[in-house]
């Protein structure tokens, strides 16, 4: 059993594919144990991104990620992290796979309604920066 930290982000939740995405998941064997909905200043997405801060896209990622609302959510379920990136496809919507949620609602790589944590290491860290402890709930 793993956990990984995922966020319907801006332009997801504009388009209304929230239930969309969560259906994906649960339907792939990844349950919530965590969820809120938030709207990041950008210091907030500043300081989840700062791994990006020497990248050219930092600025704008971060001007997106606090545009609007967006949900966040620890997943839980075997290989969390690795299936939680199978069902987004690749992080350019371009080049993700059909029929995943980036194929099918994705607009650019900007743009691109999700995320997931890449490794056990960012997933605690990830996790963490949104939810303290009582907000995460075992699923019984
Ligand atoms: P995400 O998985 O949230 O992690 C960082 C985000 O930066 C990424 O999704 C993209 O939305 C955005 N981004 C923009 N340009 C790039 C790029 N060239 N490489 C990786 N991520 C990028």
């Amino acid at each position: 059993m793993e956990r990984t930290l995922s966020i319907v982000k801006p332009d997801g939740v504009k388009k209304n594919v929230i239930g969309e995405v969560i259906k994906r998941f649960e339907a792939n064997g990844l349950r919530p144990v965590a969820m809120k909905m938030m709207h990041l200043s950008k210091k907030d997405a500043e300081g989840f991104y700062a791994v990006h801060s020497e990248r050219p896209f930092f600025n704008d990622l971060t001007d997106f990620m606090s545009s609007g609302p967006c949900l966040v959510m620890a997943l839980e379920g075997p290989d969390a992290i690795k299936k939680n990136r199978e069902l987004m496809g690749a992080t350019n919507p371009a080049e993700a796979d059909a029929g995943t949620i980036r194929a099918d609602f994705a607009d650019s790589i900007d743009n691109n309604v999700v995320h997931g944590s890449d490794a056990p290491e960012t997933a605690a860290i990830e996790i963490s920066y949104f939810f303290n402890a009582m907000e995460v709930c075992d699923r019984v």
